[in-house]
């Protein structure tokens, strides 16, 4: 796969090369993402960060990836305050906003809008989500996480179990996830959802015929070898009304006592985040924050990496970012999560 000047609209774009490739320039960014450096290397390079639908780490890791790589970021948030609100065509914005930009990073709460937006622009687009439908990024910083966190005990995603949990039918983040795995061997997924927000059924074949072993279930039950339990939000945006999305609320919680009951002692715990932490969903409970196998917040503190790692590849200087490097002046103890 050929990236400079590339969009990056689905995860369908990549091989097991190119997903390769884009984890070792990401294993790169870490002197600068830990504050021990600092680059230039996109010095005058200016990125739309274009977010029309609720977003706090996905924007901001794709900002912060911008500046750390010495880019300037404009943005515009929320449908209400652009002027699609006024009836513009995605392609008028994208041929306007492609001038201001040399890259653009957009979610829409659309399905396929990226795409359509995509046409009309200039520079390349990065999708940051759109509708239920994809969210390649988040999709690539989660391989990336699974594969860092197997690592510390010697296992790989060639074989592993992950189990995914929850709202795997509105859940964007799975679908992305399931798809890039379908690139990789013997893999088991155990899926558990109330059967109405089952994962696609497109995604379960594109799986079975990957040679995967796909276990779709609405139970949690017994204890589960796996190495990895996914676990999601409840997508209430994505009902036709709250009080459908209430039903299922609550409905697959993961504490201390079902962890222990259920997985592995060190299986590791993932979400793409936000948790929904209000009493009546709770699915991912405070108590587990000391557990060691929690790596929610280093999964989030990989999206910088694998933002500053799409940034730099589609812009084609992948190669330079060491050559426009700095010391960094001020203080800064950031110690890894
Ligand atoms: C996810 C999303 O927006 O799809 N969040 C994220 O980008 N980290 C998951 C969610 O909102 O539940």
């Amino acid at each position: 796969m050929k990236f400079t000047g590339a969009n990056i609209l689905s995860v369908d774009q990549f091989d097991r090369d190119a997903i390769e490739h884009i984890f070792r320039i990401a294993d790169q960014m870490e002197p600068y993402a830990h504050r021990r450096k600092r680059t230039r290397v996109l010095d005058g390079a200016i990125l739309g960060n274009l977010f029309f639908e609720p977003s706090t780490r996905t924007r901001i890791s794709f900002g912060t990836a911008f500046n750390l790589l010495g880019g300037e970021v404009r943005e515009t948030t929320g449908m209400e305050s652009s002027a699609l609100a006024k009836g513009e065509s995605l392609y008028d914005t994208a041929r306007v906003l492609s001038s201001y930009s040399d890259i653009i990073a957009m979610r829409h709460p659309k399905a396929g809008s990226v795409t359509e937006f995509a046409e009309g622009s200039r520079v390349p687009v990065i999708n940051g989500g759109d509708g239920a439908n994809e969210h390649p990024t988040q999709a690539l910083l989660d391989l990336y996480t699974i594969e860092k966190e197997l690592a510390h005990h010697g296992g790989s995603i060639d074989g592993m179990h992950i189990c995914m949990l929850g709202d795997l039918k509105y859940g964007r983040t799975v679908h992305s996830l399931s798809k890039l795995l379908c690139m990789f061997k013997n893999v088991r997924l155990t899926l558990i959802s109330p059967p109405e927000l089952a994962m696609p059924q497109s995604i379960c074949d594109a799986l079975t015929n990957a040679g995967h072993q796909v276990i779709n279930t609405s139970e949690l039950s017994g204890s589960l070898d796996a190495d990895i339990v996914y676990q999601t939000r409840i997508q209430q945006e994505r009902f036709n009304s709250l009080e459908e999305a209430e039903q299922y609320r609550g409905r697959f919680r993961l504490n201390s006592e079902i962890y222990t009951r259920h997985y592995k002692p060190n299986t590791v715990i993932m979400h793409p985040l936000p948790r929904d932490s209000r009493a009546e969903a709770n699915e991912l409970d405070n108590d587990l924050n000391q557990n060691p196998n929690l790596a929610i917040f280093r999964q989030a503190d990989n999206g910088v990496l694998i933002r500053m790692a799409l940034f730099a590849a589609t812009l084609g200087v992948e190669h330079l970012v060491s050559r426009y490097d700095t010391d960094v002046i001020w203080y800064s103890d950031k110690a890894i999560n």
